[in-house]
């Protein structure tokens, strides 16, 4: 690595995961924090240290005893913070969900998936093929989770897809009191969503009567606020990651067409070609925890009460546990990585986000073989526990 950039030299004890350096040097800065900073810390909200390294990232999502999820995955929360479960619970509360909602997004239930997954593909990219050119973000990447979740998982209407994503965005990225409003909204409408399914009859068992059906809490049903705090985490959680992840690895092909022809070539490695893909665009960058014993994690004194961050996307790239990372390397035989996250809280819709990378990886290359990115538009991203490609303009000959 070059010397440490003098810009990245704050970084160390000024943290701030909303520093727009992340969204402008996302590579630059990951590779800094693995290298020169295996912790780092922050003064932003409540304040925070910061692991970016795979063992200690791994040891603290791996004890939920000593690092509790229940005050929160954010790191500044805006006033008013809406919870989303059962990203915000600690177990056994978090297994009782866990235990009802896994069914749903087993690579059973995924695999069955595939068929309208591929399908919705095909359309959305038969769309744009004759014009030879997109914005590949709204025109693919933004409808495709929303399509596969709506239509055949949680059926919220397709046509609030737009409005809910748009609320997200406000919520992930938008200036600081502009995000429990946008939040809101969406949770007044799952509020509504559910509050008509509890009046129609049962549809037979899908997520939405389990959910309805609820779990207990401490030997007692739960609450019904609980049961929309988890509808909101899985719309939440399931549509702009995988947009996210969607356009990186389009962006990743038409970026590089020596990747693109061995992939091609060699269409088993199709595999590996999604985990280098969640791996290098992770759309989940960092989540908190809250100390909950004194303890010491690489070199670093916690101490009760303490909040920390586990860097997935830093973890990911650690030249320990994955040579030359910041290389998209379709030859590995094993992607280790931490995008999905580790223990307890490891994500709900990993197979569900790999198939659909998948999906729209294979869909977009059979049908447009050769692709580039418009000349002088290089993709703008916007960074802070979650990261988005805002923008995504391709090109190909017609
Ligand atoms: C590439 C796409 C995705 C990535 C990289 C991703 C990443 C993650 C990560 C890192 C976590 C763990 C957070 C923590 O440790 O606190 C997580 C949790 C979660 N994810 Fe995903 N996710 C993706 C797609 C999805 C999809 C498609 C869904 C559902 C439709 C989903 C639903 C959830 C839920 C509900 C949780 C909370 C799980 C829990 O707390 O037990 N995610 N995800």
């Amino acid at each position: 690595m070059s010397d440490t950039p003098e810009r990245y030299a704050h970084l160390a004890r000024k943290f701030d995961i909303d520093d727009p350096l992340f969204a402008t040097e996302f590579e630059g800065v990951l590779e800094h924090l693995v290298a020169r900073c295996p912790v780092a810390h922050s003064e932003v909200g409540p304040g925070y240290r910061v692991f970016n390294r795979y063992r200690e990232v791994r040891r603290c999502a791996q004890d939920w005893r000593t690092f509790s999820s229940a005050d929160g995955w954010m790191l500044n929360p805006p006033p008013g913070n809406i919870a989303i479960l059962p990203e915000d619970l600690d177990p056994p509360y978090h297994t009782e969900w866990r235990r009802v909602l896994n069914p749903f997004f087993s690579a059973a239930a995924v695999q069955a998936l595939e068929a309208p997954a591929r399908a919705y593909a095909g359309e959305l990219v038969a769309r744009v093929a004759p014009q030879g050119h997109c914005e590949f973000v709204a025109d693919f990447a933004a409808q495709l989770p929303g399509l596969v979740l709506f239509k055949h998982i949680l059926p919220v209407p397709v046509d609030d897809l737009p409005m809910l994503f748009k609320d997200i965005d406000i919520y992930s990225f938008g200036p600081m009191q502009a995000r429990t409003p946008a939040f809101e909204r969406v949770y007044v409408y799952l509020q509504r969503f559910l509050e008509t399914r509890a009046r129609e009859p049962s549809r037979g068992g899908d997520i939405v009567d389990v959910i309805l059906a609820g779990v207990e809490r401490d030997g007692a049903p739960c609450s019904w606020d609980d049961k929309v705090h988890v509808v909101l985490d899985v719309v939440f959680a399931g549509l702009a990651t995988t947009t996210h992840a969607i356009s990186g690895a389009i962006y990743a092909l038409a970026a590089d067409p020596a990747l693109r022809a061995a992939l091609q070539r060699a269409p088993d490695r199709m595999h590996t070609a999604v985990e280098e893909t969640v791996r290098l665009y992770a759309p989940v960058v960092a989540v908190g925890r809250s100390v909950r014993a004194d303890c010491e994690v690489g070199g670093e004194q916690l101490r009760t009460g303490d909040r920390v961050a586990l860097n997935y996307a830093a973890a990911s790239r650690d030249p320990e546990v994955c040579a030359d990372p910041a290389r998209f390397d379709l030859e590995r035989q094993e992607v280790v990585h931490t995008a999905f996250g580790v223990g307890p809280h490891r994500c709900l819709g990993e197979h569900l986000a790999r198939l659909e990378i998948r999906v729209a990886i294979e869909e977009f290359i059979a049908r447009i073989p050769e692709f580039e990115v418009e000349p002088g538009k290089q993709p703008s991203y916007e960074s802070g526990q979650l990261r988005t490609m805002k923008e995504l303009r391709l090109r190909w000959p017609t």
